[in-house]
């Protein structure tokens, strides 16, 4: 998909209601996004879909929902407080400040980054004549570490006492509870936990629409295990992230890609990113860390909690490890719509330009679209009674009788609906509706009382 494609994504995103500019009317926000009628149905699907699929089908994991904000010396146990930083650097002349790394790789996506300190940046940078992506000057401030946790405070005053953060991950709401877990279960290691919830990060370099934004969503499980297991459950769960896009998504394996990190965070003994082709190349939808007792044992350290378990059948007790599993919810969105997003060519049965998003069934914000062939007789009653019967069976359902049917069949196209049906004169007679599919443009005659049965089997 060209870079151009990424741009038609965004415009119908904003044109259809998937997405807006956050604030738009005062100017808008930068970085900040928000999810109109059909972008919030598609987040919902896919986090519904997630949560059925790692905590409500699998025995060995369970959800919690931890909050936003959390006792502030967690963010120091967890490293964050002293080392959550981005490579900044700053443009002397018009003082704008980028990511050192990411202006290198504007300037060369081959030269890989992960793994370099500040000073071989600057060094790649000076033999790149990196110039000031604003004001063109070549004169630059050294790097620096930049903290990205937003930092709020507590009650009236505003001084070192009252700080909190806005979490900048879900994970440690599920290590910080990890004696409340082992004491309200009876669930033995290994097991995991897992929970969807917003992030928060001051991203100095912003752009890419919705995959890089200073608030965003994480679907995160944390699998505790005995530390002699962990190379078996890193390679599990490289397969079930693997799942999740193939078989749940549906997506092809040939647009991912593994990346493993040269450059391992503070807590993580192996790291790898899961990358899927956008249109700008590979970037993270997903990663997959062995932390090792690092977070347990830290938490343990500095609250005095006893974090260990004790294994009932051997009777040993330790600290276990942790296999983190991560998803962005959001980066998943913009990946399915990249993914999803057509434009004919005039060879398909469509006119040259109209717009199709083949998204997934089970992800596409509205299942069918129902409109009446023409607004006469009982047919528009017809159809109201289809989509209030559907709607009743949990079945996302859209009526409409405006325009003519090959305009309303785009119109559902656009959004990706994956089925429209058509109340026309012979329903009358045959209590049977026409039902087209999206992607073959097949049409299918079938009764009106088997119509729900008939998409609980496709949808
Ligand atoms: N608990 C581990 C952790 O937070 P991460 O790789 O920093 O690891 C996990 O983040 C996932 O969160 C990423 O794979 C990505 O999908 C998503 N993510 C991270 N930063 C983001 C941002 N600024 N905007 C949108 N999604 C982001």
């Amino acid at each position: 998909m060209s870079a151009k494609n990424m741009e038609n994504v965004v415009n119908l995103a904003k044109r259809r209601g998937f997405v807006y500019p956050s604030s738009e009317i005062y100017g808008g926000l930068g970085s900040v996004y928000d999810y109109g009628p059909l972008g919030v149905q598609m987040l919902r699907n896919i986090r519904d879909l997630w949560w059925q699929h790692f905590i409500i089908e699998k025995e060995d994991v369970i959800g919690i929902e931890s909050q936003i904000f959390m006792h502030p010396q967690t963010w120091v146990s967890s490293g964050h407080v002293g080392g959550f930083s981005d490579p900044l650097i700053e443009c002397k002349k018009c003082h704008n400040r980028f990511r050192a790394d990411h202006l290198i790789n504007d300037l060369d996506k081959n030269i890989e980054t992960d793994g370099m300190d500040k000073k071989e940046m600057k060094a790649v940078l000076d033999k790149l004549s990196a110039k000031c992506p604003v004001c063109k000057s070549l004169s630059w401030d050294e790097i620096k570490d930049f903290n990205t946790m937003f930092k709020t405070s507590l009650g009236a005053t505003e001084d070192n006492s009252s700080v909190l953060y806005l979490r900048p991950e879900t994970a440690q709401g599920m290590f910080v509870l990890f004696k409340n877990i082992l004491s309200s279960t009876r669930l033995k290691v290994p097991f995991g936990v897992a929970q969807q919830g917003k992030a928060f990060r001051n991203e100095i370099t912003t752009g890419k629409f919705i995959f890089r934004t200073l608030e965003f969503e994480q679907m995160e499980l944390q699998y505790f295990i005995k530390e002699s297991d962990w190379q078996n459950q890193f390679e599990r769960w490289r397969k079930e992230i693997e799942v999740w896009y193939t078989e749940i998504l549906g997506l092809d394996k040939k647009k991912f890609l593994w990346k493993p990190h040269k450059k391992l965070a503070h807590y993580a003994k192996a790291a790898e990113d899961y990358t899927y082709e956008f249109s700008w190349g590979f970037d993270e939808v997903s990663g997959l860390h062995y932390r090792t007792d690092f977070d347990l044992k830290t938490h343990q350290k500095n609250s005095g909690s006893d974090m260990a378990y004790l294994d009932p059948l051997t009777g040993e007790k330790f600290i276990p490890h942790d296999i983190e599993s991560t998803w962005g919810l959001n980066r998943n969105l913009l990946m399915l719509l990249e993914d999803a997003y057509d434009e004919s060519d005039g060879q398909d049965g469509r006119a040259v330009g109209e717009i199709t998003l083949h998204l997934n069934p089970k992800v596409a914000p509205v299942k069918v679209g129902v409109f009446p062939l023409v607004k006469k007789e009982r047919l528009p009653e017809i159809a109201q009674q289809i989509v209030s019967g559907l709607t009743k069976e949990g079945i996302a359902s859209f009526y409409d009788e405006s325009g003519s049917i090959g305009r309303r069949y785009r119109r559902q196209d656009e959004i990706g609906t994956p089925y429209c049906i058509t109340v026309d004169f012979d329903s009358l007679e045959d209590k049977a509706i026409t039902i087209r599919d999206r992607d073959t443009l097949k049409q299918e005659r079938i009764k009106i009382d088997e119509i729900g049965e008939w998409l609980k089997n496709k949808i």
